[in-house]
Protein backbone atom coordinates (compact mmCIF):
# COMPACT_ATOMS: atom_id res chain seq x y z
CA UNK A 1 0.00 0.00 0.00
CA UNK A 2 1.68 3.31 -0.57
CA UNK A 3 2.57 4.99 2.46
CA UNK A 4 -0.34 8.90 3.21
CA UNK A 5 1.19 11.56 2.16
CA UNK A 6 1.13 14.96 3.42
CA UNK A 7 1.77 16.71 0.15
CA UNK A 8 -0.23 17.98 -2.51
CA UNK A 9 -0.09 17.10 -6.35
CA UNK A 10 -0.42 18.90 -9.98
CA UNK A 11 -0.92 17.11 -12.97
CA UNK A 12 -0.22 18.98 -15.84
CA UNK A 13 -1.27 18.45 -19.63
CA UNK A 14 1.85 16.87 -21.55
CA UNK A 15 -0.56 14.06 -23.21
CA UNK A 16 0.03 11.27 -25.36
CA UNK A 17 -1.52 13.59 -28.17
CA UNK A 18 1.63 16.33 -27.73
CA UNK A 19 4.15 13.77 -28.15
CA UNK A 20 2.72 12.39 -31.40
CA UNK A 21 2.55 15.50 -32.89
CA UNK A 22 5.78 16.83 -31.49
CA UNK A 23 7.19 13.39 -33.06
CA UNK A 24 5.88 13.84 -36.28
CA UNK A 25 6.68 17.49 -36.96
CA UNK A 26 10.20 16.69 -35.49
CA UNK A 27 10.46 13.71 -38.34
CA UNK A 28 9.46 16.03 -41.25
CA UNK A 29 12.47 18.50 -40.82
CA UNK A 30 15.60 17.99 -42.08
CA UNK A 31 17.63 17.34 -40.73
CA UNK A 32 15.17 14.76 -38.29
CA UNK A 33 15.02 15.77 -34.95
CA UNK A 34 12.94 14.72 -31.87
CA UNK A 35 13.07 16.22 -28.88
CA UNK A 36 14.92 15.25 -25.77
CA UNK A 37 12.53 15.74 -23.05
CA UNK A 38 10.76 12.78 -24.46
CA UNK A 39 13.56 10.59 -22.89
CA UNK A 40 12.18 10.48 -19.82
CA UNK A 41 9.31 7.75 -19.49
CA UNK A 42 10.19 5.16 -16.63
CA UNK A 43 13.06 3.41 -18.89
CA UNK A 44 14.66 6.57 -19.45
CA UNK A 45 14.06 7.90 -15.62
CA UNK A 46 16.33 4.62 -14.56
CA UNK A 47 19.17 4.95 -17.53
CA UNK A 48 19.44 8.50 -16.59
CA UNK A 49 19.66 7.60 -12.89
CA UNK A 50 22.70 5.19 -14.64
CA UNK A 51 24.76 8.17 -16.88
CA UNK A 52 24.18 10.31 -13.74
CA UNK A 53 26.08 7.22 -11.35
CA UNK A 54 28.74 6.80 -14.69
CA UNK A 55 32.44 7.97 -13.84
CA UNK A 56 32.24 9.81 -17.15
CA UNK A 57 29.25 11.69 -16.58
CA UNK A 58 31.19 14.48 -13.66
CA UNK A 59 28.50 17.36 -14.24
CA UNK A 60 26.32 15.26 -11.08
CA UNK A 61 29.69 15.28 -8.74
CA UNK A 62 30.60 18.77 -8.99
CA UNK A 63 26.95 20.50 -8.61
CA UNK A 64 26.97 17.48 -5.72
CA UNK A 65 30.02 19.06 -4.53
CA UNK A 66 28.18 22.39 -4.31
CA UNK A 67 24.95 22.06 -2.52
CA UNK A 68 26.61 19.63 -0.27
CA UNK A 69 30.05 21.31 0.53
CA UNK A 70 28.16 25.00 -0.14
CA UNK A 71 25.27 24.60 1.14
CA UNK A 72 25.35 27.77 3.98
CA UNK A 73 26.60 30.12 1.00
CA UNK A 74 23.76 28.52 -1.24
CA UNK A 75 21.01 29.59 1.43
CA UNK A 76 22.67 32.88 2.51
CA UNK A 77 22.34 33.82 -1.20
CA UNK A 78 19.02 33.09 -1.80
CA UNK A 79 17.38 34.41 1.85
CA UNK A 80 16.30 37.54 2.11
CA UNK A 81 16.00 38.35 6.15
CA UNK A 82 15.04 34.80 7.02
CA UNK A 83 11.73 35.89 5.28
CA UNK A 84 9.35 33.30 3.83
CA UNK A 85 9.20 32.07 0.07
CA UNK A 86 8.49 28.98 -2.33
CA UNK A 87 11.29 27.65 -3.85
CA UNK A 88 10.27 25.98 -7.38
CA UNK A 89 12.72 23.47 -8.84
CA UNK A 90 12.43 23.25 -12.43
CA UNK A 91 12.67 19.15 -13.85
CA UNK A 92 13.67 18.40 -10.18
CA UNK A 93 14.41 14.64 -11.00
CA UNK A 94 15.08 13.03 -7.99
CA UNK A 95 16.13 16.08 -6.16
CA UNK A 96 19.33 14.72 -5.31
CA UNK A 97 21.33 17.74 -4.95
CA UNK A 98 18.77 20.42 -3.85
CA UNK A 99 17.88 17.47 -0.93
CA UNK A 100 21.17 19.45 0.75
CA UNK A 101 19.57 22.84 0.38
CA UNK A 102 16.32 21.57 1.70
CA UNK A 103 17.28 19.89 4.70
CA UNK A 104 19.93 22.63 5.44
CA UNK A 105 16.52 25.78 5.21
CA UNK A 106 14.19 22.97 7.25
CA UNK A 107 16.77 22.19 10.24
CA UNK A 108 16.87 26.46 10.17
CA UNK A 109 12.85 26.41 10.81
CA UNK A 110 12.85 28.95 7.30
CA UNK A 111 9.18 29.18 6.54
CA UNK A 112 8.98 27.97 2.65
CA UNK A 113 7.06 25.64 0.47
CA UNK A 114 9.06 23.67 -1.88
CA UNK A 115 7.31 23.34 -5.11
CA UNK A 116 9.40 20.70 -7.96
CA UNK A 117 8.30 20.70 -11.33
CA UNK A 118 8.87 17.56 -14.03
CA UNK A 119 7.41 15.89 -16.72
CA UNK A 120 7.89 12.56 -14.93
CA UNK A 121 5.43 11.68 -12.97
CA UNK A 122 6.51 8.91 -12.33
CA UNK A 123 9.72 10.65 -10.68
CA UNK A 124 7.82 13.23 -9.02
CA UNK A 125 5.65 10.23 -7.38
CA UNK A 126 9.16 8.98 -5.67
CA UNK A 127 9.82 12.40 -4.96
CA UNK A 128 6.89 12.55 -3.01
CA UNK A 129 7.81 9.28 -1.11
CA UNK A 130 11.07 10.22 -0.23
CA UNK A 131 10.50 13.23 1.34
CA UNK A 132 7.26 12.24 3.47
CA UNK A 133 10.12 9.08 4.96
CA UNK A 134 13.09 11.71 4.97
CA UNK A 135 12.02 15.03 5.22
CA UNK A 136 8.10 14.57 6.72
CA UNK A 137 8.57 18.64 7.91
CA UNK A 138 8.92 19.85 4.58
CA UNK A 139 5.51 20.97 2.56
CA UNK A 140 5.95 20.36 -0.78
CA UNK A 141 3.64 20.53 -3.77
CA UNK A 142 4.63 18.40 -6.78
CA UNK A 143 3.67 19.61 -10.09
CA UNK A 144 3.68 17.36 -13.14
CA UNK A 145 4.35 19.23 -16.63
CA UNK A 146 5.95 21.31 -18.97
CA UNK A 147 8.16 24.19 -17.40
CA UNK A 148 6.49 26.96 -17.70
CA UNK A 149 2.94 25.71 -17.53
CA UNK A 150 3.59 24.61 -14.01
CA UNK A 151 5.48 27.94 -13.16
CA UNK A 152 2.09 29.53 -13.38
CA UNK A 153 0.57 26.64 -11.98
CA UNK A 154 2.82 27.80 -9.00
CA UNK A 155 2.14 31.22 -8.82
CA UNK A 156 -1.44 31.15 -8.80
CA UNK A 157 -1.17 29.03 -5.86
CA UNK A 158 1.27 30.95 -3.48
CA UNK A 159 2.05 34.76 -3.70
CA UNK A 160 5.14 34.77 -1.77
CA UNK A 161 8.97 35.46 -3.20
CA UNK A 162 10.11 32.88 -5.80
CA UNK A 163 13.21 31.30 -6.14
CA UNK A 164 13.59 29.03 -8.77
CA UNK A 165 15.90 26.64 -9.05
CA UNK A 166 17.05 25.08 -12.44
CA UNK A 167 19.98 22.54 -11.64
CA UNK A 168 21.87 20.06 -13.73
CA UNK A 169 22.86 22.27 -16.58
CA UNK A 170 19.07 21.59 -17.70
CA UNK A 171 19.69 24.76 -19.54
CA UNK A 172 22.16 23.31 -21.58
CA UNK A 173 19.06 21.26 -23.34
CA UNK A 174 18.61 23.78 -25.11
CA UNK A 175 20.17 25.72 -27.77
CA UNK A 176 21.35 29.43 -27.37
CA UNK A 177 18.36 30.64 -28.97
CA UNK A 178 16.25 28.81 -27.09
CA UNK A 179 17.66 29.78 -23.81
CA UNK A 180 17.81 33.25 -24.50
CA UNK A 181 13.53 32.91 -25.41
CA UNK A 182 13.98 30.66 -21.66
CA UNK A 183 15.62 32.83 -19.35
CA UNK A 184 13.59 36.10 -21.00
CA UNK A 185 10.16 33.99 -20.66
CA UNK A 186 10.97 33.53 -17.11
CA UNK A 187 12.02 37.22 -16.05
CA UNK A 188 9.06 38.47 -17.36
CA UNK A 189 6.80 35.66 -14.32
CA UNK A 190 8.96 36.69 -11.73
CA UNK A 191 8.86 39.84 -9.79
CA UNK A 192 11.45 42.29 -8.22
CA UNK A 193 13.24 39.70 -4.86
CA UNK A 194 12.45 37.03 -6.74
CA UNK A 195 15.66 34.80 -7.47
CA UNK A 196 16.73 32.27 -10.31
CA UNK A 197 19.41 29.84 -9.06
CA UNK A 198 21.03 28.13 -12.70
CA UNK A 199 23.38 25.78 -12.78
CA UNK A 200 25.52 25.68 -15.67
CA UNK A 201 28.34 22.81 -17.24
CA UNK A 202 31.22 25.24 -17.86
CA UNK A 203 33.40 24.78 -21.18
CA UNK A 204 36.17 23.01 -20.05
CA UNK A 205 38.94 19.99 -21.86
CA UNK A 206 36.59 18.90 -24.61
CA UNK A 207 37.89 15.05 -24.34
CA UNK A 208 35.96 15.39 -20.39
CA UNK A 209 32.79 16.66 -22.32
CA UNK A 210 32.87 14.36 -25.37
CA UNK A 211 33.16 10.96 -22.94
CA UNK A 212 30.90 12.35 -20.32
CA UNK A 213 28.44 11.39 -23.31
CA UNK A 214 30.29 8.72 -25.19
CA UNK A 215 30.79 6.07 -22.06
CA UNK A 216 32.17 3.03 -22.78
CA UNK A 217 29.20 0.36 -21.23
CA UNK A 218 27.21 2.32 -23.66
CA UNK A 219 24.66 3.58 -21.65
CA UNK A 220 24.04 6.76 -23.49
CA UNK A 221 23.41 4.88 -26.26
CA UNK A 222 20.88 3.42 -24.76
CA UNK A 223 19.23 6.26 -23.18
CA UNK A 224 19.26 8.19 -26.89
CA UNK A 225 17.71 4.38 -28.25
CA UNK A 226 15.27 4.10 -25.57
CA UNK A 227 13.32 6.88 -27.37
CA UNK A 228 12.33 5.16 -30.27
CA UNK A 229 11.27 1.96 -27.84
CA UNK A 230 9.00 4.85 -26.18
CA UNK A 231 7.93 5.58 -29.96
CA UNK A 232 7.09 1.74 -30.74
CA UNK A 233 5.06 1.40 -27.14
CA UNK A 234 3.55 4.58 -26.92
CA UNK A 235 2.92 5.57 -30.76
CA UNK A 236 2.35 2.21 -32.56
CA UNK A 237 5.81 2.63 -34.03
CA UNK A 238 7.57 0.03 -35.62
CA UNK A 239 11.55 1.37 -35.36
CA UNK A 240 14.18 -1.29 -35.48
CA UNK A 241 16.65 -0.18 -32.86
CA UNK A 242 19.32 -2.49 -34.01
CA UNK A 243 19.23 -0.55 -37.14
CA UNK A 244 20.29 2.95 -35.28
CA UNK A 245 23.45 3.79 -33.91
CA UNK A 246 24.22 6.72 -30.77
CA UNK A 247 26.90 9.51 -32.50
CA UNK A 248 28.46 12.18 -30.21
CA UNK A 249 29.66 15.61 -30.99
CA UNK A 250 31.75 18.18 -29.02
CA UNK A 251 32.33 21.31 -30.64
CA UNK A 252 34.88 23.44 -28.31
CA UNK A 253 33.86 26.83 -29.60
CA UNK A 254 30.49 26.79 -29.88
CA UNK A 255 30.18 24.64 -26.48
CA UNK A 256 27.56 22.56 -28.58
CA UNK A 257 27.53 19.32 -27.59
CA UNK A 258 25.20 17.09 -29.55
CA UNK A 259 23.83 13.41 -29.66
CA UNK A 260 22.29 12.14 -33.06
CA UNK A 261 20.98 8.68 -34.30
CA UNK A 262 22.09 7.51 -37.06
CA UNK A 263 20.42 5.22 -39.67
CA UNK A 264 22.39 2.03 -40.41
CA UNK A 265 20.42 1.52 -43.39
CA UNK A 266 17.61 2.77 -45.74
CA UNK A 267 14.52 1.63 -44.13
CA UNK A 268 11.17 3.12 -43.61
CA UNK A 269 9.63 3.40 -40.41
CA UNK A 270 5.50 3.83 -39.81
CA UNK A 271 4.13 5.99 -37.05
CA UNK A 272 0.31 5.22 -36.84
CA UNK A 273 -0.69 5.17 -40.16
CA UNK A 274 2.21 7.61 -41.37
CA UNK A 275 5.31 6.56 -43.03
CA UNK A 276 8.45 8.01 -42.33
CA UNK A 277 11.88 6.79 -45.14
CA UNK A 278 15.23 7.32 -43.75
CA UNK A 279 18.40 7.37 -45.78
CA UNK A 280 21.62 4.97 -44.79
CA UNK A 281 23.33 7.57 -42.43
CA UNK A 282 20.60 9.78 -42.09
CA UNK A 283 20.91 11.60 -38.65
CA UNK A 284 18.17 12.23 -36.34
CA UNK A 285 19.23 15.15 -34.09
CA UNK A 286 18.46 13.66 -30.66
CA UNK A 287 20.25 16.30 -28.20
CA UNK A 288 21.80 19.35 -27.52
CA UNK A 289 23.86 19.95 -24.45
CA UNK A 290 25.29 23.16 -24.70
CA UNK A 291 28.49 23.75 -22.66
CA UNK A 292 28.85 27.74 -21.04
CA UNK A 293 31.94 29.72 -20.61
CA UNK A 294 31.85 32.65 -18.26
CA UNK A 295 31.33 35.32 -20.41
CA UNK A 296 28.57 33.48 -22.14
CA UNK A 297 26.42 33.21 -18.83
CA UNK A 298 27.20 37.16 -18.06
CA UNK A 299 25.79 37.73 -21.61
CA UNK A 300 22.81 35.55 -21.18
CA UNK A 301 21.85 37.18 -17.49
CA UNK A 302 22.38 40.81 -19.06
CA UNK A 303 20.32 39.97 -22.25
CA UNK A 304 17.57 38.89 -19.77
CA UNK A 305 17.64 41.67 -17.45
CA UNK A 306 18.54 39.58 -14.33
CA UNK A 307 21.61 40.73 -11.82
CA UNK A 308 24.26 38.04 -11.27
CA UNK A 309 24.22 38.37 -7.88
CA UNK A 310 26.83 35.47 -6.73
CA UNK A 311 28.51 32.54 -8.19
CA UNK A 312 29.55 29.19 -6.61
CA UNK A 313 31.74 26.58 -8.22
CA UNK A 314 32.54 23.30 -7.20
CA UNK A 315 36.14 22.41 -6.18
CA UNK A 316 37.57 21.97 -10.16
CA UNK A 317 35.24 24.86 -11.26
CA UNK A 318 34.18 22.84 -13.57
CA UNK A 319 29.97 23.74 -13.13
CA UNK A 320 29.08 26.79 -11.60
CA UNK A 321 25.80 27.64 -10.26
CA UNK A 322 24.98 31.39 -10.80
CA UNK A 323 22.48 33.07 -8.76
CA UNK A 324 20.43 35.99 -10.87
CA UNK A 325 18.37 38.33 -9.07
CA UNK A 326 14.90 40.65 -10.19
CA UNK A 327 16.29 43.84 -9.12
C1 LIG B 1 19.48 16.35 -18.14
N1 LIG B 1 20.61 16.87 -18.88
C2 LIG B 1 21.22 18.02 -18.20
C3 LIG B 1 21.60 15.85 -19.28
C4 LIG B 1 22.78 16.51 -20.03
O1 LIG B 1 23.90 16.42 -19.53
O2 LIG B 1 22.55 17.12 -21.07
C5 LIG B 1 20.97 14.77 -20.14
C6 LIG B 1 21.96 13.80 -20.67
N2 LIG B 1 22.03 13.40 -21.89
C7 LIG B 1 23.01 12.52 -22.03
N3 LIG B 1 23.61 12.39 -20.87
C8 LIG B 1 22.96 13.17 -19.99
Amino acid sequence: MKPQLDTEQYIGTVTNDDFRSDVVEGLKKSPKKLLSKYFYDEAGDRLFQQIMDMPEYYLTNCELDIFKNKTELLAKSILIDNEPFDLIELGAGDAMKSSYLLEHLTTKNIDFTYMPIDISGHILEELNEKFSRDLPELQVITLEGDYFDMLDRAITISQRRKVVLFLGGNIGNMDLEESYHFCRELRRKLNRGDILLIGFDLKKNPQTILDAYNDEAGITSSFNLNLLIRMNRELEADFDVLNYQHYQTYDPISGACKSYLVSLAEQNVHIGNQIFSFEENELIDMEISQKFSQVDITKLARDSKFHIIDEIADSKTWFVDSIWQVL
